[in-house]
């Protein structure tokens, strides 16, 4: 792959960017964290860090908690744009689930979630659908 030109070059350096990000995010984690008051997945790691000092076969170590903040962002984003890829796709391909359903859709949304209802569409009879919350 080394001989082979294209954006897959600047792969390892994009990631080594990333690392350099995260683990900057963690380190401002740690001049604030308090441990009675986690404020979120970084904190949560700090904290297991601490308690797991004494602990040398602890997989809970500040590389571990940079290549998990990591593989969460990784994870999360093809798959999210994939769902709302295809949910995309659905709402394009079946236009009549927009049209007979802009009132139920608005009643939903001020509820403060987001939902494709697809009632009383060709494409599911029998009860409403949910997309996300
Ligand atoms: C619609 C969106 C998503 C779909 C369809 C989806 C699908 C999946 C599937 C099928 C797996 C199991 C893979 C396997 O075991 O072979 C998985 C695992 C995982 N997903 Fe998602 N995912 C979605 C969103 C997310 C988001 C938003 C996050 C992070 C914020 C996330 C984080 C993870 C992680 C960390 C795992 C590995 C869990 C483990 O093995 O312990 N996913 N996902």
């Amino acid at each position: 792959m080394d001989y082979i030109p294209g954006p897959h070059q600047r792969l390892f350096k994009i990631f080594e960017e990333i690392r350099r990000f995260v683990g900057e995010r963690m380190n401002v984690h740690k001049v604030s964290l308090d441990p009675n008051c986690p404020r979120d997945f970084i904190d949560a790691f700090l904290i297991k860090i601490q308690e797991e000092q004494k602990n040398s076969d602890s997989v809970f170590t500040e590389e571990s908690l940079v290549g998990s903040t990591i593989n969460l962002f990784v994870a999360g984003t093809e798959t999210s744009s994939t769902t709302l890829y295809f949910g995309l796709l659905v709402l394009l391909k079946f236009p009549e689930i927009q049209g007979n359903n802009t009132h139920v859709l608005s009643k939903w949304r001020t509820q403060g979630m987001f939902v494709v209802c697809l009632e009383g569409s060709s494409f599911n009879h029998d009860s409403k659908s949910y997309l996300g919350t």
